[in-house]
């Protein structure tokens, strides 16, 4: 069995992020969001993993390489145009072949991993297997209507979605995959839909087994997903200290304090992770927060946000939350005359001001 990890898409709902970064890049706990799915991969036996790249492809490659890092082999796949989840499997078919495989979205999460899904696929052999997802907002994700615990229907983002039990980003296919995604045509959106290829399995009379998920899942392609994300993942970790904690620090809770990380005068409340040789001075950093490498807070406040890379907070007075704060960002009071906000933002940023 082969896995197809699909990392092309350009995030728009995580933009300004995403202009200078690859979506599945973000990082969830200090971890690349596409690592957890590597990670899920091979703990579910597969080792033969190709990973579809689009326009962020010198990025994957360079964080991903060739896979020795998590024990797999992998196969790069260029996909030129984002033309859809189908359009990817075919461009994918010399590496895939007539294999079974299971392909996974590199935005998604699965917190319980999918060895017993992949298990499942393996023991029972349908044509697919498709996870399902009970879910608030299912007018966003491909929606299944089951009659008598089969699939009758796949609608990719109905206005009026037949029920709430979404596509998971996690499908798991046999050679039949192939023809299908030959057969259909464009979506309403221009792209070939995986959801429509399944349809045309079910249409032919092939076997498609849904497997409803209870565990947690989410597609983290929006701000507010990215946050419960992190929650979530914060919840596994254990507490640990590898860098310097000074002794008028207060750090409570499950706080991971990675190598060369230093927190002076500072409360850190987990969870929390503040990544390598990052720098807390003077500063509260409240529960749900993760701090990248290289990163300065020093005199503010902040609690339930993601701060990514070589960025820096000074002399924030109001406390920072709920916040996605990108690479080599600046945030700091401004000590110039006369006393006005002074921005220099990227396409689609977002700001709160008090
Ligand atoms: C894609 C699929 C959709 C599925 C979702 C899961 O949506 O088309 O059926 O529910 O992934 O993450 P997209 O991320 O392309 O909007």
């Amino acid at each position: 069995m082969k896995a197809l990890v699909l990392c092309g898409g350009s995030g728009t709902r995580l933009r300004p992020i995403t202009h200078t970064m690859a979506k599945q890049l973000v990082p969830i706990a200090n971890k690349p969001v596409l690592f957890y799915g590597l990670e899920a991969i091979k703990a579910a036996g597969v080792e033969d993993v190709g990973i579809v790249v689009g326009e962020t492809a010198k990025e994957i490659i360079q964080a991903v390489g060739d896979g020795s890092k998590w024990g797999i082999n992998v196969t790069y796949v260029q996909q030129d145009e984002p033309l859809g989840l189908a359009h990817a499997v075919m461009v994918a078919e010399p590496f895939l072949g007539d294999d079974d495989f299971v392909m996974y979205l590199g935005d998604n999460l699965i917190k319980e991993g999918i060895t017993s899904l992949v298990e499942q696929f393996r023991q029972n052999r349908p044509n697919s297997q498709i996870l399902l997802a009970s879910v608030k907002e299912p007018e966003r994700f491909g929606v299944a209507e089951l009659a008598s615990g089969k699939v009758v229907k796949l609608v990719e983002k109905p206005e009026n979605p037949a029920s709430d039990l979404a596509l998971v980003g996690v499908y798991m296919f046999d050679g039949h995959i192939m023809e299908a995604v030959k057969a259909i045509k464009p979506s309403g959106r221009g792209e070939l839909e995986i959801t429509d290829a399944i349809q045309w399995l079910i249409d032919q009379g092939l076997v498609v087994d849904p497997h409803i998920i209870e565990g947690w899942w989410k597609d983290t392609g929006r701000l507010e997903d990215m946050l419960e994300a992190n929650r979530i993942m914060l919840d596994t970790l254990e507490a640990r200290n590898e860098g310097y904690v000074c002794s008028e620090s207060n750090v409570v809770g499950m706080v991971v304090v990675e190598k060369g990380a230093e927190i002076v005068n500072s409360t850190v409340r987990g969870p929390a992770i503040i990544g390598e040789g990052t720098k807390i001075v003077n500063s509260f950093i409240g529960p749900f927060t993760s701090i990248y490498y290289g990163v300065e807070i020093t005199g503010s406040e902040i609690e339930h946000s993601i701060i990514l890379e070589n960025s820096t907070v000074t002399d924030i007075s109001g406390r920072i939350e709920d916040s996605l704060i990108g690479q080599n960002v600046i945030v700091e009071r401004s000590p110039l005359k006369p006393a006005a906000y002074r921005l220099m933002l990227g396409d689609n940023s977002r700001i709160g001001i008090l």
